[in-house]
């Protein structure tokens, strides 16, 4: 049996990203063979594959190179001692973060320690659409020790890590802001923010006294959004390129302020399917692509107008 991949052997615009035969991974002790339904495609897979960051700069002598940190599928074999999982269960996981990659496989041997169960309430795609975006939500909301009745400004909220930051924010009873597009403001009501169009008016013209800024937009944004916070105020910036700066004008302005770099945790991924079975947190999925159409996937990404997650069909 062969396994196709979407591989890069230079980084580029999308034509870069092509699909390579490789053998049949043999899972290692530990391990087990994941046959691959959907990868989750993440805007750093789009910012490595045009060679920026730090997981381009790490592998640019590691080419050709597999992108992809989001799967879900199922187990076909088990590695030696491998015993969390049977064959044919339905799993998902945030593998290989940030530089071995890899998910855009039709089959890939990962550690049993490093995938969650997806309970048969959950299709694959949504389960795909959770790793990387649901852990960043989750970690950064930890991070701003958000509490029940706090008021939580949600830059970018029509986005993979920003709609699930919404609903777990909500489920946290805190009292959830967020900007987006004239087009998302009814669905951001729908995952019950208060949602502020930032094509008619800065963020700062319309919320004020937040407790807590998660910020997923970075730059000109995000330092306007700081001025909708209350003295005590505490930040969150995800994008790494301007964390730096926001967190040095948070600090000036009195607010904690801290950058992060998510780390998979499989246990938060376990809680993030538990919050979908019971139907506390709706993923969303604009589009999947087949495989073969990755290049629109990443274009797709690249307009920085996605609605929730987009996804690769890895079996068609
Ligand atoms: N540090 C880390 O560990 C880490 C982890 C994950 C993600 N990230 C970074 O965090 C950012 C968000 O990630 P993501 O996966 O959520 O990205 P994404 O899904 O590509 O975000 C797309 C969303 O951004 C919204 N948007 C674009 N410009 C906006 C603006 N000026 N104001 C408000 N919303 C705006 C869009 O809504 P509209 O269409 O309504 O404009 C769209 O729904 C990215 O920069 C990503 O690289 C960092």
């Amino acid at each position: 049996m062969e396994n196709k991949q979407i591989a890069i052997s230079k980084f580029g615009d999308p034509e870069v990203l092509v699909v390579q035969t490789s053998s049949m991974p043999e899972p290692k002790a530990g391990e087990v063979l994941v046959k691959v339904h959907f990868a989750g495609v993440n805007p750093i897979d789009v910012k490595t594959r045009a060679g920026l960051g730090w997981a381009a700069s790490e592998n640019k002598d590691n080419l050709p190179w597999v992108p992809g940190y989001d799967i879900s599928g199922e187990v076909i074999t088990l590695g030696q001692g491998a015993e969390r999982f049977g064959i044919g269960d339905n799993v998902a996981g945030f593998i290989g973060f940030p530089l071995a990659g890899g998910g855009y496989s039709q089959y890939i041997s990962v550690p049993e320690s490093a995938l969650s169960l997806v309970p048969s309430s959950i299709t694959l795609e949504a389960a795909a659409a959770l790793p990387l975006a649901g852990q960043t939500a989750l970690q950064a909301l930890d991070k701003a020790g958000v509490n029940e009745g706090d008021r939580v400004l949600i830059l970018a909220g029509a986005g993979g890590v920003g709609h699930i930051a919404i609903q777990v924010a909500v489920t946290a009873k805190a009292e959830v802001f967020t900007t987006c597009s004239e087009a998302n403001l009814d669905y951001m009501a729908t995952l019950g923010a208060h949602a502020v169009n930032y094509q008619f008016a800065p963020v700062s013209e319309r919320v004020e006294e937040a407790d807590v800024l998660i910020d997923l937009v970075g730059g000109d944004a995000a330092l306007d959004a700081l001025k909708c916070l209350k003295d005590g105020g505490k930040v969150v910036t995800v994008p790494t390129l301007s964390a730096e700066l926001i967190c040095e004008k948070a600090k000036m302005l009195g607010f904690e302020a801290s950058g992060m770099l998510v780390d998979p945790n499989p246990e938060q991924l376990d809680a993030l399917l538990y919050m979908v079975s019971v139907g506390l947190v709706k993923t969303e999925i604009q589009q999947v692509f087949a495989m073969s159409e990755v290049g629109e996937a990443h274009r797709q990404i690249e307009t920085g107008h996605t609605r929730g997650k987009i996804l690769l069909d890895m079996q068609c």
